[in-house]
């Protein structure tokens, strides 16, 4: 039996403070919210997800208050994207206390902790007057929710209720940030570009997409090559003109602008994400349109590259995962 759908913030909270599951809507995905201080709690959004424990969970609140008693130092850098960039899509890592449970961090001496862009995540949040712990809604290693039914139909059987938020704005996942002794590093790319970052702070380390397991990798699943996936294989194809079909497979297209006539005519199902080719609109439609391609029964899903600046990086990013 799936969970309820609901629209009541109140209830939301209650249930979040009794130690429940509630997935809610941000700006860029669906989260699988539990009381952060609570590890009981925290281990069912482990189990309901599927989710390895050695992937670390962000930690929502909803002022920077809230975060005192989670982190031990507020570095000047972090102080200055936290005035520049929160509430929004950025996730900074920063030293913890003992208050954050192991669980949360995966043992980690840090915790990655943001404050999203969301009215209703900004209520249920003030609320509930806790930090919850959220991973994306989605079932480890798959595709990101970005609506209330996509929460239903991967985790409506494992979690107590889905907090309908609507449609979320950004679609893609926060920009993960660690900010340590060793200088800023990027350690996924997602709502906040790059470039804006570097703007406010100067460089940024970027780690690269790791081959081994995240056990071995100081960081998590955003970290996993293959992760973001459809259960239908992806390929990524630069020229379209050039691709050919094999006799009597299904193919879909997932392109980020409008393709020619010619070439639409090679697929069997056509997403397109932003006619006009705006990154943001291609974000806010992505792991949607995925997801339908996905549903459609085709041998194998085409997509496009994004261009390699501002929101494309975190698209093509997701792009390759789910192509891996
Ligand atoms: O937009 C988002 O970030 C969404 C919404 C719900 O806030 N959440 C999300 O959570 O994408 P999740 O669990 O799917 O991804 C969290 C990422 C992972 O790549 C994880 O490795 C990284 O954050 N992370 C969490 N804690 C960390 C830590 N202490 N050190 C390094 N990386 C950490
Ligand atoms: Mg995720």
């Amino acid at each position: 039996m799936s969970c309820p759908i609901s629209t009541d913030v109140n209830r939301a909270a209650e249930m979040l403070k009794n130690g429940k599951l509630v997935a809610f809507a941000t700006e860029t995905v669906y989260g699988l919210g539990a009381y952060a201080l609570n590890s009981l709690a925290v281990a069912s959004i482990f189990e309901a997800k599927g989710r390895p424990t050695f992937d670390p969970l962000i930690v929502h609140v909803a002022n920077t208050a809230q975060l005192e008693p989670l982190i031990s130092n507020f570095p000047e850098q972090a102080r200055q994207l936290a005035e520049q960039f929160w509430p929004g899509p950025l996730t900074l890592v920063l030293p913890k206390t003992d208050r954050v449970p192991d669980l949360v961090t995966a043992n980690l001496a840090t915790v990655a902790v943001r404050i999203p862009d969301h009215p209703q995540a900004l209520e249920l949040l003030s609320v509930a007057g806790i930090p919850i712990a959220a991973p994306s809604a989605n079932r480890f290693g798959q595709v990101s929710p970005t609506t209330a039914g996509h929460v239903a139909d991967q985790l409506g059987n494992e979690i107590d209720l889905i907090l309908d938020g609507g449609p979320c704005r950004v679609g893609v996942e926060s920009t993960v940030l660690q900010l340590c002794a060793d200088g800023p590093r990027l350690l996924r790319h997602g709502g906040v570009p790059l470039e804006q970052l570097e703007a406010q702070i100067g460089p940024i380390q970027v780690t690269d997409l790791v081959e081994h397991p995240a056990a071995q990798s100081p960081a998590g699943p955003g970290m996993l090559k293959k992760h973001y996936a459809p259960s239908v294989l992806v390929k990524i194809v630069v020229d379209l003109q050039g691709f050919e079909t094999e006799p009597n497979q299904h193919v879909g297209l997932l392109s980020f602008q409008q393709p020619s006539e010619l070439v639409l005519a090679k697929f069997d199902r056509v997403e397109i994400l932003s006619p006009t080719g705006d990154l943001r609109e291609a974000a806010a439609k992505f792991f949607s349109a995925l997801r339908k391609l996905d549903a459609e029964s085709l041998d194998l899903i085409v997509a496009t590259p994004f261009p390699e600046q501002g929101l494309g990086r975190a698209l093509n990013d997701r792009l390759q995962r789910a192509a891996s």
